[in-house]
This record gives C-alpha cells, structure tokens and sequence, in this order.
C-alpha cells in the first residue's frame, strides 16, 4: 500500500496495520474490540484535524460533522469493521473518501448551505454480534432492541454488556429518531465487489439495487459419542449431516436463478478431534432477485436439508437471525447522480448482491451508493482491491455529488 502513502488515500496507508490477522491473513477488526476502538480513535483524530465536529450516538455510530449536527444534512460514510479475515478496502475506503472528498471541498474555500457529516456505522458486517448491519438497523429501528440487547459474541458477552463497556447506556440501544431526522439524504462510497465495472471497463458506477438477502441458522443435532467406541453403523453424527445440508443448500441455489446461498461458518459442539459431535450450527447466507424468490429459495432450503439429514438419523431447526428486502435505490436520485457525473454512459448504475447500511438507510431516507471497480473482482477476502486511479475517480465522484448537493 506504499503507493497510497502520501496521496489523498494517506489514510488507508495510517491504518493499513490496524487489525491485520495473521493467522487468517487480511484484517478482522470487529466492533469495540482492540482494531476498532484504535479506528474510532484513528477517525476521531482525522475528522477533527479537519475541523469537523465528532460525536457518537446511542448505538455506537460515529459522526463528524461540518456545521451544526442537522437538520437535513447531506451525510456519507460507510463502516471500518471487517469481516474475519477481509479486505481493504471494504468499508474503509467509503470512509476515507468521505473524509478527502470534504477535505477537498473545504480546501476549496466552499461553504457548504446544509450541513454535512461523514458516518462510520457500526458493525456493519455483524462479525461480532451476528446481524449485518447492526448499527443502521438500530439507529432505524430496523431490529427490535430488547433482541439486539440480547445477541451474543462468540465469548457470550451480551451487545448490552459491550455498549456498557464501549461507553453506551444499553438502555438506549435503538431507534434513534433525533438522529435520523438529521439525515436529508445519506450516500455511501463502497468498493465494487463483483465484476460488473470490470466488465464495463469503468471506474465508478451508481448502485441501481440490492439484492434481498437474510442469514438462518441451521441447528442440526444428533447423538455426541466416543469416536472409538461406536461402530460406524451405530452414529448419529451431526456434522456428516451437516455436509449433506451445505450440499442441499448449493443445489437449490442452482435451481433457482439468480440466486446465491452460502454456508460460510460452522460451529461444531462440542469440537472434540475422539468425540463425535452432538450437534452443529450452520449458518446459511441466501440472496436472490426478489423478496418471494429469496423467500422461496429458503423455503426449499429448509425442505432440502430437513430431508438431507434425516439419512444420517439427525434432525434439523432453521431460525431466521436477518432479512432486508430488495433494495431499489430512488430512480430521481440515481438518474440525477448519474447526470452530474457526466451522464449514463460515463457512469452506469449497477445492481450488487453485498448488503449495505446505505440499503437499511434507504427504507427511512434518500440514499444512494457510488461504486469504485475492484479489478480482483474478489470481496471479503484479502485480494480484494482498488487501484489508487479508481479510487481518486471515486473522491473526484463523490466530492461533485457533495458539491451538487450542498
Ligand atoms: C456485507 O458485506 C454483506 O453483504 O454480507
Ligand atoms: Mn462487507
Ligand atoms: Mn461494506
Ligand atoms: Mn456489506
């Protein structure tokens, strides 16, 4: 990342240690533990070198604001955690142009009619707590409260007990409404991360939609046992029935087009190398085209995988955790966007299958997301990437929309 270390993408290169995982390789920066509590105060200290004003509401989101906080701001952002073992640039890169794009716009002498501020959501991919986009779906009352209290890490320290020790009252974990009324219109910078600006042979997209997506938890359970003492014929082994789910799984997304479902993470109780398992926890990421489609796919999901384990005499329960529906991102917003950048063959409109707090936003305010091309086409993975000239078009994109908008 030495190339980034002086340009407008320094900061990238100020935390590009922060966090790094290696024994996974890439980076784990997950919400209040050590690499996020060092990029808050990272951003805290950048924001305000700026001259923009820092607070951090209810639910852990932090803002830095040019102006007095609201009403009608135009705010933008993007998030600093990781999934374990990620990349980049997700996230941060929506954070750091924010950052140059107003630093820009102020260099320039411009004096902004509305307020501004840039928001660095928490927990965005819910790799601590389980439920992507944590922050957004609270601050929206998008997730009940007393629920999101109640998750659990993977130590069973409670979201309550972590917002105690971050700093937060968790008795005002939720929807935020002082908060959300500050927001005329939100606009989040991501890095692409399919290949659709490959494709194109562009640097910058608008985002057109979301896919609906949601995340289950598929409990199967059988019979714990000594791995020496019971017979071959004699088990009722939990993670070889598990195998055969996260098979169902791929063949019913083949079976229905445009559909994506992923087992990514499983969880094997008790995880003894001489002890057969007792049971397994799966969890499974579906997405598809259309809420009734994404609906449907689950649906034969649970048939599949109900009927999967049974050959090896287990049984399964499936527990919705998350679902946000299509996300149709506003058609006069993106057309405008697309206007000020130079019009619809400049900057195409996109649609994407990775969820964001700016698709959460959308159902309670104006929101919208500009795309930078990531010529790995790789996500959540440490290949992900973003030349600095895509990058640099991204902040030139976004500092306009600012501009257009302010
Ligand atoms: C978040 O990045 C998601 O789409 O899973
Ligand atoms: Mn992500
Ligand atoms: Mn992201
Ligand atoms: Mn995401």
């Amino acid at each position: 990342m030495s190339e980034l270390a002086h340009g407008t993408l320094a900061g990238l290169a100020e935390i590009a240690d922060t966090g790094r995982d290696a024994r996974r390789g890439g980076y784990s920066r997950h919400l209040w533990q050590g690499p996020d509590l060092e990029l808050r105060a990272w951003f805290t200290e950048r924001a305000e070198r700026l001259g923009l004003g820092v607070e951090t509401d209810r639910n852990g989101n932090l803002w830095a604001w040019w102006g007095e906080p609201g009403p009608d701001a135009v705010v933008t952002g993007s998030h600093l955690d990781s999934v374990p073992g990620g990349g980049a640039y997700d996230g941060p890169l929506g954070v750091v142009s924010a950052l140059e794009a107003v630093a820009r716009l102020r260099a320039s002498g411009f004096t902004p009619s509305r307020p501004l501020a840039v928001l660095v959501f928490a927990e965005e991919e819910g790799s601590r707590f389980g439920i992507a986009c944590l922050g957004s779906r609270l601050l929206t009352g998008g997730i009940d409260a007393g629920r999101a209290r109640a998750l659990v890490d993977a130590d069973g320290v409670t979201l309550a007990e972590a917002a105690h020790r971050a700093g937060l009252d968790p008795a005002h974990l939720g929807v935020d409404r002082e908060a959300l009324a500050r927001i005329g219109l939100f606009i989040e910078l991501h890095v692409e991360q399919g290949r659709g600006l490959i494709d194109l042979g562009r640097p910058v997209a608008v985002a057109s939609s979301i896919l609906a997506h949601g995340r289950w938890r598929l409990t199967v359970t059988g019979q714990g046992n000594h791995a020496g003492a019971t017979l071959m014929g004699d088990r009722r082994d939990p993670l070889l029935a598990a195998a055969r789910a996260v098979v169902a799984v791929q063949d019913e997304a083949l079976n229905h087009p445009g559909a994506r479902a992923t087992v990514g993470r499983l969880e094997v109780v008790p995880g003894g190398t001489n002890v057969i398992a007792s049971s397994v926890h799966a969890w499974l990421d579906a997405r598809a085209p259309t809420d009734a489609a994404t609906r449907d796919l689950v649906t034969a999901i649970e048939a599949a995988v109900g009927e999967a384990v049974t050959v090896n005499g287990c049984s399964v329960a499936v527990t919705e955790e998350s679902w946000t529906g299509t996300v149709t991102f506003d058609a006069v917003l993106v057309g405008r966007f697309r206007a000020v950048l130079g019009g619809g063959a400049l900057v195409p409109a996109l649609p994407t299958g990775a969820g964001h707090d700016a698709g959460v936003l959308a159902a309670s305010v104006p929101s919208a997301m500009l795309f930078v091309r990531n010529p790995t086409g790789v996500s959540h993975s440490p290949e992900e990437f973003a030349e600095v000239d895509d990058c640099v078009a991204g902040i030139d994109a976004l500092a306009s929309l600012l501009r257009s908008l302010l």
